[in-house]
């Protein structure tokens, strides 16, 4: 069993209608349409992992309401010569040139060299006439997208310096319409792309620009080359925890969790936990995602780890506050180094922290239970309310996509004026359930862990926002030894820019270009 909060159904609930008043057939039917994904029809950034070195969002602000539904249906027109088009979760696509490097007569299979997405705020739903235009209009379950990412924002943690009023460009202040993102293969794709979208929001003051940035992969040197890596700012490894999805497209080594429902990612019938919203041209196949700009003051945190040196060794506080060693290698699997023997490159997600029979990692002593990634996904570890041991806490997982902005820190020049952070999204079918309650429950927050006691000023040493000075970190030690506590710092992220956004299928933006 995979969580007990979604237990029974929230329609079989409504409906009073259990199981056992259904035949097995209908079981199966049921279970099979929920699993059955429409992938033309969801954007691809939802289901799929792009894999691509460089990114550049827009904010947009509608214009003129009539040429901005029509930018939108022609973004998924099918007319690549007329627009890009957005990327939807099917197969690479037939309809793109063979990016650099693809085999030409392995079509439809290679990479495209960009892709496409977009996402619309509930300012943006109305600025493009929704509410006028459609009396059955309704995102009756989804309060938080409605809302707004302002409004919310000092629920999740977001206040002081990462308070609405100190977000950049527009952001949570009502203009704030429509994200475009753009991934691309080569700066020139960049370029070329980006020249061409610009064109088109412009077309018959459709939308306008009111702020845009890039993120770019960080680079080493292999080889003496300059190489694309997946490492964030602090140094960490990203990319190795996986969200499998059943029936997505995407296909992971096998780890010791159990696959999340497709519901929890795109929005479905048949959902445990919510209304799909209305109209379902408009509702089907769509997800929510959080568009985030953090700030990760990296000079603090290398700061902090040396500051702490004489408790405990630099690179086991970072391992200890992440969950991970800075090269991705999870401590449950390799608590004392980070060069283990026998851990093969696709076993590196494949951990759980607590056995079925209660053994394993139940108090922490390998990888805290304060750690970055086993707050984000406690796994098999009982958290208030929900879970069991060697089982999976699903309900509120999230799919991420993120990339850095900003150089390289380099640890000769600390002071080098340069901004570092990430760009992305977070991405759920619900916001209230997902990103909300994970970081107002269990980033920032220290009773969630049933049977465990964190210290109650405790907070994710990585992304939770304690106030200024007084962050506490807890080390749990072996064979009853008293843990090493690291006291007295403050948050390493500032938010930027935070948007709620709503990713349509390509039947909504449809829908909403037909409204004419
Ligand atoms: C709002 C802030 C953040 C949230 C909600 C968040 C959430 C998550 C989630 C859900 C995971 C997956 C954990 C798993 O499946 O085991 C994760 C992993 C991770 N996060 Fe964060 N994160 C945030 C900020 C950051 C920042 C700022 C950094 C560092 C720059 C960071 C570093 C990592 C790393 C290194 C991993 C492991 C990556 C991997 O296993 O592939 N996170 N985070």
């Amino acid at each position: 069993m995979e969580n007990t909060t979604g237990g029974g159904g929230f329609l079989h609930r409504l409906f009073n209608r259990g199981a056992h008043e259904s035949s097995a057939s209908d079981v199966q039917a049921v279970s099979a349409a929920k699993s059955k994904l429409d992938l033309n029809d969801i954007q691809g950034l939802i289901l799929r992992g792009y894999k691509m070195p460089m990114v550049r969002h827009y904010l947009l602000t509608v214009g003129d309401q009539a040429a901005a539904r029509k930018v939108l249906g022609r973004l998924v027109s099918g007319n690549e010569s007329d627009a890009p088009q957005i990327t939807t979760a099917e197969e690479w696509q037939v309809g793109f040139e063979a990016g650099p490097g693809d085999n030409p007569t392995e079509r439809p299979h290679y990479k495209p060299d960009y892709c496409l997405n977009v996402g619309i705020t509930w300012p943006g739903l109305i600025a493009l006439g929704m509410k006028d235009r459609v009396p059955t209009l309704s995102f009756k379950s989804f309060e938080a997208f409605t809302a707004g990412a302002a409004a919310r924002a000092a629920l999740i943690g977001d206040v002081g310096p990462s308070a609405p009023e100190t977000w950049v460009g527009g952001f949570g202040k009502g203009s704030d319409h429509v994200l475009v993102t753009l991934h691309a293969l080569t700066p020139e794709g960049m370029t070329s792309y980006s020249d061409r979208l610009s064109a088109l929001f412009a077309e018959g003051d459709a939308f306008r620009e009111i702020w845009r940035a890039d993120g770019m992969a960080l680079k080493e040197t292999v080889d003496g080359k300059p190489t694309f890596t997946s490492k964030l700012h602090f140094g960490y490894t990203d990319g190795i925890s996986r969200t499998t999805i059943r029936g997505g497209p995407e296909k992971y080594a096998p780890d010791h969790q159990q696959p999340c429902e497709s519901w929890l990612f795109v929005l479905q019938e048949g959902a445990d936990s919510y209304f799909v919203p209305e109209p379902r041209e408009l509702g089907l196949n769509g997800s929510f995602a959080v568009f985030k700009m953090i700030v990760t003051d990296v000079v603090g945190f290398e700061e902090n780890l040396q500051k702490n040196k004489g408790k405990i060794d630099p690179e086991l506080l970072a391992a200890k506050m992440c969950g991970r060693w800075r090269n991705g290698v999870p401590l449950e699997l390799s608590p004392e180094t980070d060069s283990p023997t026998g851990v093969a490159p696709d076993q590196l997600n494949n951990f759980g922290y607590v056995n079925a029979d209660g053994s394993g990692d139940p108090k922490g002593v390998r990888c805290p239970v304060g750690a970055h990634i086993r707050r984000v996904n406690p796994r098999d570890q009982p958290v208030q309310g929900q879970g069991e041991p060697g089982g999976s806490n699903n309900a509120h997982r999230m799919i991420r996509r993120g990339m850095p902005y900003g150089p390289v820190y380099d640890p000769t020049k600390p002071y080098d004026g340069m901004e570092r952070g990430l760009l992305g999204y977070f991405i759920n079918a619900s916001i209230e359930n997902q990103y909300e309650f994970v970081l107002s429950h269990w980033v920032n927050d220290s009773e969630f862990a049933g049977a465990v006691r964190l210290n109650p000023k405790s907070k994710d040493p990585i992304a939770g926002t304690p106030d200024p000075g007084d962050g506490v970190f807890v080390i749990p030690q072996a064979n009853g030894a008293p843990p090493i506590e690291i006291k007295g710092f403050s948050s390493f992220l500032r938010t930027k820019a935070t948007a709620y956004c709503f990713l349509p299928s390509i039947t909504a933006l449809k829908f909403i270009s037909n409204l004419g």
